[in-house]
């Protein structure tokens, strides 16, 4: 205490003037820190629009390739590729299949910027199957867990053949990163990397990319798979460890702004790099609230990235990769 009885601290002082501001920054979010999900529909000739997800398409090949070119050019860090079918099964075939859909967009990233910039496919069976489930059934209807790593198995290989530099398995199988890593290294595809969704949790922030990849379950939820949030964060903690234990060569935290406390915990935890996942439901709600004029949205789109990278995210995957790192980065 000083004299007149007010505190001697002053943490003010370093907030007094912008130019102070910007010398004591301690996280900045940077263009190359992101990763830009994309949708690629097959049997379309112009992109479609989400209803849920304003400023986001579904992609003909050569709009992907478009995308592609402008988020690159941008400095963004990295792409990752989701495939919607014109026909799906019970197995999913069009997945595995090389000259599925999103094997054919893999290829054109490739040789539009796959010098420039890190390729990456979502590895899961949701978008291609016709029962919506991440996995292949039981009779019973339940994901069969040993039987679905025989089917990602066979994905990560006509992926890894189609040009991707990693994959990215998202189905929440026990296993799933092993089995991966054991197929590609035994088929000569030791170079391709794995970004595994290690805490993936069932969560209803996901509601609109159900509508952009057309994957929403048609019976029952993912609660069988995906983690319980009301669980501790040991059990996230447990599941990256599992997973760099495998092989993962950067982990990942999903659904990011509820979880950013399992953020921090898995950066502390692992020494690979952590990804999180700021997904569909969490870009709808500040897209909404701001074409309502209820929050500036540059303003709430850098904070989110920011508290993101706060907690400890070495990437953010994010629906505003181009934008930010176009514009809203450097304003
Ligand atoms: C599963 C997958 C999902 C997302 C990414 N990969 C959906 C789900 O688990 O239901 C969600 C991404 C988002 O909401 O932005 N293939």
């Amino acid at each position: 205490m000083s004299d007149s009885g007010f505190p001697t601290a002053r943490p003010r002082r370093l907030r007094r003037t912008a130019p102070l501001r910007r010398l004591t920054t301690q996280v900045r979010v940077e263009p190359a820190d992101l990763v830009l999900p994309l949708f690629v529909k097959e049997g379309i000739d112009a992109p479609a629009p989400i209803a849920s997800m304003p400023g986001v398409v579904q992609h003909t090949r050569e709009s992907l390739r478009k995308a592609a070119v402008e988020a690159v050019e941008a400095g963004v860090g990295g792409l990752i590729l989701f495939g919607i079918p014109a026909h799906k099964d019970a197995r999913g075939s069009a997945a595995d299949d090389p000259d599925g859909i999103v094997q054919l967009g893999l290829r054109d990233l490739v040789a539009e910027v796959g010098d420039r910039t890190v390729v990456m496919a979502d590895l899961c069976l949701d978008e291609y199957t016709d029962h919506g489930h991440c996995g292949l059934l039981t009779e019973t209807g339940d994901v069969d867990n040993d039987a679905t790593l025989e089917r990602y198995a066979s994905i990560a290989m006509a992926q890894a053949s189609a040009g991707a530099h990693m994959v990215g398995p998202s189905g929440m199988m026990d296993g799933q990163v092993a089995a991966i890593r054991s197929a590609l290294d035994s088929n000569g595809f030791a170079d391709v990397g794995i970004i595994a969704y290690s805490a993936k949790y069932a969560s209803a922030f996901y509601g609109p990319f159900r509508d952009a990849a057309e994957c929403a379950p048609q019976f029952g939820d993912r609660a069988a798979y995906q983690e319980d949030p009301g669980r501790a964060v040991d059990e996230a903690v447990r599941e990256a460890e599992l997973d760099v234990d495998e092989g993962a060569d950067i982990v990942m935290v999903k659904p990011a702004v509820g979880y950013l406390d399992v953020v921090r915990r898995v950066r502390d935890a692992v020494s690979v790099p952590v990804a999180a996942y700021n997904v569909s439901g969490e870009y709808a709600m500040v897209e909404a609230a701001a074409a309502n004029g209820w929050l500036d949205r540059d303003r709430a789109i850098r904070e989110t990235l920011t508290s993101i990278k706060r907690a400890g995210a070495d990437i953010v995957l994010t629906y505003w990769a181009t934008e930010a790192a176009t514009r809203l980065l450097r304003d």
